[in-house]
């Protein structure tokens, strides 16, 4: 019995690696689903008489979890993985994560995959915010919690299937936090003294709620404050640290000692502008500002070396702790009204008077 039931384990491993994209999950073949029911069949002891039964012995008692990332090679979704992961494998969930490559096709197959293995919750980073309706239809007609993180679909999408919720941040706090961090320099942000305060936003990707939001809240803060503004320039950086730099030192080349304040949607893409700050003989909190959001480990460094004027905690933990009661919760038959379908953990903002306190 424990034999076939392997074999057909190892069947089901065979077909989700090939639609899973095999090398993308974290896990290795042998640590791949196992049953439920197999887990009741064997005592401890019976576990090293063969394969098979170490495989049912290793199963937790939790249920099975699959968690969809939009792409691995993310700083900030990296700590959040990571976290994610711990925190439901210390809890016995057995836990299938898959790298989306930042391909929506490929997470849509991946998600269908999950349903087709019949796991008991699902969380899903999106690639495409926008592609969140056909997920939840999925999700909905398997009947399937499932809890969206860090990239807010629209309260529309979620509203047909309230086993579903979303769990992140206000993004608009994040932004709000970046303009005050500028707003608290002894200039506010007006290093050469026009009236106005000159910057460039180098974007994540539009398609993301929270690249939307920080560009439009981090000026807005500002300006709500009275300090005029001047965008020099606005360029798309993805989230990526090599963008950054790039954007960074074109626009510093184009626009030189114009440029009063760098903003960043996020650190990596701030610790890639900060390369070029220097390249170009810039140095942070004399001539130039410079704010992203994460506190990265790397930023909350430059923050306390004062090479960052600022950053804004983007709480991993807190969040990865959130998904993981919210999904608790679901499984255990909580239902979300229309409307209410999205739940924040908050931001808080970093600066070099608070930063040893996050600094790990
Ligand atoms: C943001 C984060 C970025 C990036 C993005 C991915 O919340 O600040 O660094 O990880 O999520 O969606």
């Amino acid at each position: 019995m424990k034999k076939i039931l392997a074999l057909m384990l190892a069947g089901c491993m065979a077909l989700s690696m090939v639609a899973c994209g095999g090398g993308s999950t974290e896990k290795e073949p042998t640590e791949e689903p196992k049953t439920e029911d197999s887990k009741e069949e064997v005592k401890p002891e019976d576990a090293a008489k063969d394969d098979a039964d170490k495989v049912e012995a290793e199963v937790p008692a939790g249920g099975k979890i699959g968690v969809c990332i939009y792409k691995f090679d993310d700083n900030f979704m990296t700590t959040y993985r990571n976290a994610l992961q711990t925190l439901l494998e210390e809890k016995g969930y057995e836990v299938t994560v898959v790298d989306g490559n930042n391909d929506q096709a490929k997470q849509t197959e991946q998600i269908n995959t999950f349903i087709t293995q019949g796991v008991d919750a699902l969380i899903i980073n999106p690639v495409m915010p926008s592609a969140m309706a056909t997920t939840v239809a999925a999700v909905q007609s398997a009947d399937i919690p499932t809890v969206i993180i860090n990239r807010e679909p629209t309260a529309a999408d979620m509203a047909p299937f309230n086993r579903c919720v979303y769990v992140g941040c206000d993004a608009a706090q994040s932004g709000t936090f970046q303009g005050q961090l500028i707003l608290e320099t002894e200039n506010k942000g007006d290093i050469n003294g026009d009236g106005k305060v000159s910057y460039i936003m180098i974007q994540g990707d539009p398609e993301n709620i929270d690249a939307k939001l920080r560009t439009e809240y981090s000026v807005k803060a500002l300006e709500d404050a009275g300090v005029a503004t001047e965008q020099l320039n606005l360029t798309r950086g993805d989230w990526d640290q090599n963008k950054g730099q790039e954007i960074c030192a074109n626009d510093l080349s184009q626009f030189g000692d114009k440029v009063e304040v760098v903003f960043c949607n996020n650190d990596a893409m701030a610790l890639g502008a900060l390369e070029a700050i220097k390249a170009a003989g810039r140095e942070v909190g004399k001539d130039i500002y410079l704010v992203g959001v994460d506190a990265l480990d790397a930023a909350l460094d430059a923050v306390q070396a004062g090479t960052m004027t600022g950053t804004v905690l983007n709480d991993a933990q807190s969040q990865a702790e959130k998904a993981v009661s919210c999904m608790e919760e679901l499984m255990n038959g909580k239902t979300y009204a229309e409307g209410e379908q999205s739940v924040y953990v908050d931001y808080v903002k970093v600066t070099s008077d608070n930063v040893k306190d996050f600094i790990k």
